[in-house]
């Protein structure tokens, strides 16, 4: 049976792409935010998950403000980047895993949740940028793929929006489906996004440390005091892009055990954004260990 072995989560900026690309890891301003990730990729190179579930927000490249499904599920056999701009080359596509994507969705679907099934996508910074810094020769060494990747996009974007709550009730289901999966498969859980920022308006430029600090305390070890929070009370204490934090929430809702948290590093700012990293280990669950 395919089994999760924890969870990673990171900010996605598109002018990491910028700095990836120009090889400024050293670079006094981009090197504690590149750092934040060594402790990461030492747990990866431990664990080697085959598959990577990653949960993000599309900006614009899948569907815009016309047409906005509130969930979406990648079922495509590989899944091309695009223009980030800066000039930067374009990322090599990513292969998928049809037959884990169709999986996951009819099981969903069973569990009474409706996404928009996607047999084509494109991967935008939200997902090539954590996976170049997770997977570091990804984004120097191009082509090297370890893992096989099933998106799964989350209106952070445009209101209506899922709440907190929804969100985790959508990863739970994920969670189940993954580990319904008969092929013996070591699943790594990505959630991208986050964590404080606003790129617009008058608070353009806010960030709350102390509620990032809170969050990712919540994400480690009880998520259930975020479940009563509003959207709107996100966009207070986060600011507008912020909300990109239900990313988080549905990665979180699918981690189905007990978790341990390995690492965490918070950065303010790179660009507008609070960077934060966080890695969980799903600790070994009685059920499974009991089969
Ligand atoms: C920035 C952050 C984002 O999440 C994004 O999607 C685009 C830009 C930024 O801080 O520049
Ligand atoms: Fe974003």
């Amino acid at each position: 049976m395919a089994r999760i072995i924890g969870s990673m989560s990171a900010s996605h900026v598109p002018a990491v792409g910028n700095a990836i690309a120009r090889g400024l890891q050293e670079d006094p301003y981009w090197k504690p935010f590149f750092d934040g990730f060594t402790p990461a990729q030492k747990w990866l190179a431990e664990v080697k998950p085959d598959v990577a579930v990653v949960f993000s927000n599309d900006h614009g490249l899948n569907f815009f403000l016309d047409k906005m499904p509130i969930f979406a599920i990648g079922a495509a056999p590989s899944y091309p980047s695009a223009d980030e701009g800066w000039g930067i080359p374009v990322n090599d596509p990513w292969p998928g895993i049809p037959p884990l994507s169709w999986h996951i969705a009819n099981h969903v679907v069973e569990e009474e949740f409706d996404p928009v099934i996607c047999q084509q996508m494109l991967i935008d910074h939200a997902v090539c940028l954590p996976m170049a810094c997770f997977f570091e020769d990804c984004g120097r060494n191009k082509g090297y793929r370890p893992v096989k990747i099933v998106p799964v996009g989350i209106n952070t974007v445009q209101f209506p929006m899922p709440s907190l709550k929804r969100c985790f009730e959508f990863g739970r289901a994920i969670g189940r489906a993954i580990e319904s999966y008969p092929e013996d498969l070591k699943v790594v859980l990505i959630g991208t996004g986050g964590l404080s920022h606003q790129l617009e308006g008058e608070r353009a430029g806010h960030l709350n440390k102390k509620f990032d600090t809170y969050c990712m305390d919540c994400i480690a070890g009880d998520p259930s005091p975020l479940l009563g929070l509003s959207n709107v009370d996100l966009v207070e204490q986060a600011g507008t892009a912020g909300l990109e934090f239900m990313n988080w929430m549905t990665m979180r809702g699918a981690l189905l055990g007990e978790v341990r948290e390995v690492t965490r590093t918070y950065h303010i700012p790179i660009s507008n954004t609070a960077a934060a990293v966080q890695v969980l280990e799903q600790l070994p669950r009685l059920a499974a260990a009991a089969e």
